[in-house]
């Protein structure tokens, strides 16, 4: 799917939301689906660097949701999308996606960057905070079969540059970590 479709859909949702006063009156469904334009119909993203959200531990997404709401942590194309839910939706929302199945995106994961990822993995004790199987747990994300691009670019900046919000815990497991650990790692957790 070309990227631009999503986005626009979401985008031109967020306008007629915000123009006609609707963000506040907008059933689940219709908010489920502007969050399916970019997240992916079944919660499985197929968008470059956008995450998956199917599977997520609820209280991570609501976690998430909150931190946006708030302005700590900054995705500029959902801030206007996210301002005006109240804590109710945060959580029906947290709830859906968590129910739902994830399935490994259509990247190309790389059997041997995956076995090499593996072996890092091991080494860094990824599973002392992401749980066993990569599923994650409370306020810490499922990173298996998340999409490659969008793992790389998040493992980069809590190693480079960690974003306002994000937890120094996750920061401190990637220092020391090469642009080419990185890429296995992430082809791991997609393999998984
Ligand atoms: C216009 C596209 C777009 C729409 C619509 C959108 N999102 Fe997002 N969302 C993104 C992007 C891009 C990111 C990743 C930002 C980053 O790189 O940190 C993201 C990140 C997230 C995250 C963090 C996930 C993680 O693994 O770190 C959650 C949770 C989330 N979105 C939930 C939602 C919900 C719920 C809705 C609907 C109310 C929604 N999003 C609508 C684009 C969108
Ligand atoms: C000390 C606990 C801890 C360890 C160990 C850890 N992480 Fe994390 N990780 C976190 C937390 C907490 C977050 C969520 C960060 C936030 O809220 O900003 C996270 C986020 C992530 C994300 C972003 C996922 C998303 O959906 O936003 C990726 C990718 C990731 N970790 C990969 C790894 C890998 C690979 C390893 C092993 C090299 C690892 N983590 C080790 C705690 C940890």
């Amino acid at each position: 799917m070309q990227w631009w479709r999503p986005l626009a859909l979401g985008l031109a949702a967020v306008a007629l939301s915000a123009g006609c006063g609707l963000a506040q009156t907008m059933t689940f469904a219709e908010r489920v689906t502007m969050c399916s334009a970019c997240h992916g119909e079944d919660g499985n993203s197929k968008l470059e660097n956008i995450p998956s959200l199917a599977g997520q531990p609820a209280f991570f997404v609501l976690n998430q949701l909150f931190l946006m709401r708030e302005g700590v942590r900054k995705v500029e194309t959902m801030a206007p999308i996210v301002k005006d839910l109240k804590d109710g939706d945060l959580d029906a929302l947290s709830k859906h996606f968590a129910g739902l199945a994830p399935k490994r995106s259509d990247e190309k994961i790389d059997p041997v960057l995956a076995k090499r990822g593996e072996e890092i993995a091991t080494a860094r004790r990824c599973v002392s905070c992401h749980a066993p199987n990569l599923v994650g747990a409370d306020q810490i994300p499922r990173i298996a079969k998340q999409r490659i691009d969008f793992m790389i670019k998040s493992m980069k900046a809590y190693r480079d540059n960690p974003p306002p919000g994000a937890d120094t815990a996750m920061s401190a497991n990637v220092i020391g970590a090469s642009d080419a650990d990185l890429v296995a790692l992430a082809h791991y957790a997609a393999s998984k």
